[in-house]
């Protein structure tokens, strides 16, 4: 959820790209500075403080890091961070390394990057953490939104949504993810001026997850207009949460209204139709609808609306920011386009020309390219948590209460089975010599987060892009003016990437 974005893709929150931490020594490449006094063992250890057990001194000093100096500090980070956060981190990593402390938002807050214990406070959600975003995204996102449910709730509407998002639901919104991936790429090669594919990118993603979710078709204006609330919404999330008319907050809270109104529009259609007016296409709201949790409770129209706008959401930033930062990367190497074209051409041999669910389960090369656009350019950054607890991460304490944020995507870049060429993009890191998928993937992966709060879209995530990018290569060519247009702090290229798509035939 970039930033959530950390999941918010969009967001400035935490998107660390060209962000590395200290290399200080050749030893050293690739992993987050030891903390002093943090062992291998102790990172292996219970994160709950056990300070007798570990062999410390009965309390574990915090990190290092920022002097808090109560307001002071926080206020003056959060200026730091919202105008350059790559920048704000990169500072911090040169300074303290991987594990530092700090106040963001006046949070007391441990930043973590260690992918031993991301992985092992993600697994621990609802027992030694939990979901933590900064006010303003409680806010936005609603009281009834899965992402900042406390556990209870979690955990029920959990077992509601993710009936939408199952396998067998994949199967049945495919052909409608089909029909919007063509009609996106019709509409690029008819274009008679250049693309924006930053923006088209993000509109595609935007039809699919609108489509899906919601059986609606929206027509061209209302797609730009709920985009461009959208994008207003998303630049509120991560901010002060006072409502101070021109403030980027009370223009969220406006576009978060327009939104719930078009949405509970939509809700109040899909009750009125009944599944023959749906033309036996599904869509997660039809099932939302008629989900019930093992008390047999439904959502809401106050749960059901806050539900659907965090998934539009969430599910269209960060799949359209990940699908756009894979455009450079297939123009900049050509081979790599060429292998794409030629997995669809033996697919094509194999099965015929149906993109089918089971095809798209089959194209392992496609797949590596998604994931290596995922590790160098993960649009989360990280995600934000909250101890219950005194914690001890790598050897130093985290009290109880205050925020952890836990840097996936740092994780990811840092992992040490990719260490000796990290900043290259290769696919082919993820493939065994037979092109069959790596049979175990590197545990510092966690692009779709990690235990209970892993991405409920996944599935959908990688069905959709899987889905365009097989259209694409089977029948375009996509050329961007400038493969190598620089990334605004990481997260926005400064141009919006203009380009022109070319049938192909091969
Ligand atoms: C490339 C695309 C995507 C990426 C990288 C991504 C990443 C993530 C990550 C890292 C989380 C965990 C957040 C946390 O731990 O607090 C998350 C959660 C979530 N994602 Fe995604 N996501 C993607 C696409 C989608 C899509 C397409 C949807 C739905 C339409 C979606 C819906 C959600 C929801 C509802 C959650 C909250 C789950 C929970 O709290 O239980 N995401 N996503």
């Amino acid at each position: 959820m970039a930033g959530l974005v950390q999941h918010l893709p969009n967001h400035r929150v935490t998107s660390l790209q060209n962000v590395r931490q200290v290399k200080p020594d050749a030893n050293l490449i690739g992993h987050p500075r030891p903390v002093p006094g943090a062992t291998k063992a102790r990172r292996s250890g219970s994160l709950v403080c056990h300070a007798a057990s570990s062999g410390m001194s009965a309390t574990p000093p915090v990190p290092e890091g920022d002097v808090d100096i109560p307001l002071l500090t926080g206020l003056a980070n959060t200026i730091e961070w919202l105008s350059d956060y790559p920048e704000f981190y990169q500072k911090r990593f040169k300074k303290f390394g991987g594990l530092f402390k700090t106040n963001l938002l006046f949070n007391p807050m441990v930043v973590v990057t260690d992918e031993n214990e991301v992985r092992r406070l993600l697994q621990a959600e609802h027992k030694l953490v939990e979901s933590a975003w900064p006010q303003s995204m409680h806010n936005l996102l609603g009281p009834n939104a899965i992402l900042t449910a406390p556990a209870k709730a979690h955990k029920k509407q959990r077992q509601i949504l993710s009936q939408a998002f199952t396998d067998a639901a994949m199967r049945l919104y495919l052909p409608t993810v089909l029909d919007v991936c063509r009609y996106t790429l019709a509409q690029w090669s008819a274009s008679e001026e250049p693309v924006l594919f930053y923006s088209a990118a993000r509109a595609f993603a935007f039809d699919v997850a609108a489509t899906v979710l919601t059986g609606t078709r929206f027509d061209g204006n209302t797609l730009v207009r709920m985009r461009e609330d959208f994008d207003v919404y998303a630049d509120g999330l991560f901010t002060v949460p006072l409502e101070i008319p021109g403030t980027p907050y009370a223009k969220a809270v406006k576009a978060r209204k327009n939104i719930l109104a078009e949405i509970e529009r939509l809700i109040l259609d899909a009750k009125a139709s009944n599944e023959a007016q749906s033309r036996g296409r599904k869509n997660a709201l039809r099932l939302l609808l008629d989900a019930e949790d093992e008390n047999g409770e439904k959502l809401t129209m106050e749960q059901l609306k806050d539900q659907i706008l965090t998934q539009l959401f969430a599910g269209h930033e960060t799949t359209g920011a990940t699908l756009a930062r894979v455009l450079p990367e297939i123009q900049k190497q050509p081979h790599i386009l060429a292998k794409m074209r030629q997995e669809q051409a033996e697919l094509i041999q194999e099965f015929g020309d149906d993109i089918t669910y089971d095809v798209l389960e089959r194209m392992p090369y496609t797949d590596a390219v998604l994931r290596e656009v995922m590790r160098l350019h993960g649009i989360v950054d990280g995600v934000w948590r909250q101890a219950l607890e005194d914690l001890e991460v790598q050897g130093r304490r985290v009290p109880k209460g205050w925020t952890v944020q836990l840097m996936v995507k740092q994780a990811g870049l840092d992992m040490p089975e990719f260490a000796a060429d990290a900043d290259r993009f290769r696919p082919e890191r993820w493939l065994e010599d037979s092109g069959a998928p790596v049979k175990k993937e590197p545990k510092g992966f966690m692009p779709f987060g990690e235990g209970p709060r892993k991405c409920l879209g996944m599935l959908l995530a990688k069905m959709e892009m899987r889905a365009l990018l097989a259209v694409l290569a089977r029948e375009y060519t996509v050329e961007l003016e400038d493969p190598d247009e620089s990334w605004f702090q990481g997260f926005k290229p400064v141009n919006k990437l203009p380009g022109r798509v070319y049938k192909y035939q091969a």
